[in-house]
């Protein structure tokens, strides 16, 4: 039964492959085999064949696949420490032409908003894009409106200048937005930008096989100017990044060389 159940999930990923362009062989198996069977049961059904021709008509089972793949959440200076250590290091090589930033797998904003409001505090110029596969949480981010509790890590200081009370939650104002685009992107399947200055790309990393991720980092190497920086989550390092050029100048920080 057990092996049966292995080709069934095998055969689910090529077909989603097909409806999506999402290559599920690219993420841990264990770990999003267990997410969607949990989720496949929780609509009934007993098989992902049936699950797959159901979510073929009905874009909102897709869209909860989307949803549950990866967890979503994140924070605002998520990690606090290591903003400040990013922060120090960009103060310090920062040359005066404005920085050409990506947020990859960006979830709901936080992050693009945290990296503006640093910057903005810096006085250093610069324009974000951020990214994730997940158009919902792009939404969401464009909206930029956060409850109170979800804003608990942004400094008084950052508050007042850039966030409106909105009923009982709070927005972001527009003066930060408007560096900041909003994209889709598949981090295992769409093409890189180039030129840039900073990536920032934390606990996404860490759903991909070795393989996918060992991809990433020579697609990320080649995305960065010379001296460009990488930013990652804590417990996502890559082995052998000098290979692609990249090394290490804290553990969740690598610097292209040059
Ligand atoms: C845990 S959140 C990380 C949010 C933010 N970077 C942070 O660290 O707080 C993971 C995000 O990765 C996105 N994601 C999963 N697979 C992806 C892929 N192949 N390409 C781009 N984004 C992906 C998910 O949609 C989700 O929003």
């Amino acid at each position: 039964l057990l092996l049966h159940e292995q080709d069934e999930f095998q055969i689910f990923m090529k077909d989603f492959f097909a409806l999506s362009g999402i290559d599920l062989h690219l993420y841990k198996r264990p770990q999003m085999e267990r997410r969607l069977t949990a989720l496949r049961n929780r609509h009934g059904y007993d098989n992902f064949q049936s699950y797959l021709s159901a979510m073929r008509n009905q874009p909102g089972l897709y869209d909860e696949l989307l949803d549950r793949m990866t967890i979503n959440v994140s924070e605002f200076f998520r990690n606090p420490e290591r903003w400040e250590i990013l922060s120090d290091y960009l103060q310090q090589s920062y040359k005066g032409a404005p920085l050409t930033i990506w947020s990859a797998a960006c979830s709901t904003g936080e992050e693009p908003y945290t990296i503006a409001m640093m910057l903005e505090q810096l006085r250093i110029s610069y324009q974000i894009t951020a990214t994730d596969i997940d158009q919902k949480v792009l939404n969401s981010a464009k909206v930029g409106t956060y409850q109170q509790h979800q804003t608990r890590a942004v400094a008084n200081l950052y508050m007042d200048k850039y966030f409106r009370r909105e009923g009982d939650a709070w927005r972001v104002e527009d003066g930060l937005k408007k560096h900041i685009k909003f994209e889709i992107h598949n981090l295992l399947g769409d093409s890189y930008p180039t030129g840039l200055d900073l990536i920032v790309c934390r606990n996404v990393l860490i759903y991909f096989t070795d393989e996918a991720k060992q991809k990433v980092a020579a697609g990320f190497a080649q995305a960065l100017k010379p001296g460009g920086l990488l930013f990652v989550g804590s417990t996502e390092q890559f082995l052998h990044s000098e290979a692609f050029g990249l090394y290490s100048v804290a553990p969740f920080l690598y610097a292209k060389k040059g």
